[in-house]
């Protein structure tokens, strides 16, 4: 199962109440999570810009203002009020159109368009779909607002790696026969398939728990693929040599330069 309406509400109750912290840990760029392995990555494979870009749960704004800097038209939106007051707070000075939009509304993803009507030239969705609940009526209704053969983009926590609030992170030093210290570091996957609603938090100190959707990547992807998507590009970016410096922790993603905690991906409508 892909989809699970009767948490809605409750995701978007709780993205309320983290709108003011999502905020303040994101700050004008995007935190060192997105600007290391999120952003980079689908403005990659964003290229070549469009001149018009809508984008699904923009959140406080961090990835529409970037586009909106590089002179694509950006219409951004989500499904939280306090997460979209504060993306306009923070994004004065640029020309972005700001919608109130539930990803799961059929009838009011049907009524998206770019300016005067003409389609969008892309679509982004950056870290955001294992926060929605129902992810079959965006995947339906999104090539209605695409012009021919547009890019969707996105990213999501990994599937495989980093499965929401069970992930198991480990450090293990052990000797070799020969006498010399081993440290391994890695992830302990369980539970893979077993998909279906968790609870957790996106950063320390958030202040309410938020619902997160677990799909395998053959339920992410068939979705897409049963509605006429196909897949074109795809990033698994680990942190590598980029970990935050000023990580305090030996046991964090940061220290995991082989395992990718982010996919980003690239679809496109056949039409
Ligand atoms: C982890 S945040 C990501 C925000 C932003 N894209 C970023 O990368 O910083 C998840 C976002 O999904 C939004 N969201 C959750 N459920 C939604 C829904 N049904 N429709 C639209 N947005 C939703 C939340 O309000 C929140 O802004």
């Amino acid at each position: 199962m892909v989809d699970f309406p009767d948490h809605n509400e409750e995701s978007l109750a709780a993205w309320e109440k983290n709108a003011e912290f999502w905020d303040q840990t994101q700050g004008d760029d995007g935190n060192h999570w997105q600007r290391t392995l999120v952003f980079p990555y689908t403005m990659e494979l964003l290229q070549p810009l469009p001149s018009t870009a809508l984008e699904i749960a923009c959140g406080n704004g961090n990835f529409a203002r970037q586009l909106a800097g590089l002179g694509v038209s950006v219409t951004a939106t989500d499904g939280s009020t306090a997460q979209l007051e504060r993306a306009e707070a923070r994004s004065r000075g640029h020309r972005i159109n700001w919608i109130r939009l539930d990803a799961t509304d059929r009838s009011a993803l049907a009524a998206l368009s770019g300016a005067s009507g003409a389609p969008f030239g892309a679509a982004v969705c950056n870290m955001a779909l294992m926060d929605i609940a129902e992810i079959t009526p965006l995947f339906d209704m999104l090539p209605l607002a695409l012009a021919d053969g547009a890019p969707f983009v996105f990213s999501v926590l990994h599937p495989a790696f980093n499965l929401g609030p069970d992930v198991r992170l480990f450090v293990e030093r052990s000797e070799t026969p020969d006498g010399r210290l081993v440290t391994e570091s890695g992830v302990r996957i369980t539970g893979y398939l077993d998909t279906g609603v968790q609870h957790g938090i996106a950063s320390v100190g958030q202040p309410a728990q938020q619902p997160y959707f677990h799909r395998s990547l053959t339920e992410l992807f068939t979705t897409a693929f049963d509605r006429g998507w196909v897949l074109d590009g795809i990033r698994e970016p680990s942190f590598g040599d980029r970990g935050d410096p000023d990580s305090e922790s030996r046991l964090s993603w940061d220290d995991l330069p082989d395992i990718p905690p982010v996919l980003v991906a690239r679809m496109r409508h056949r039409g």
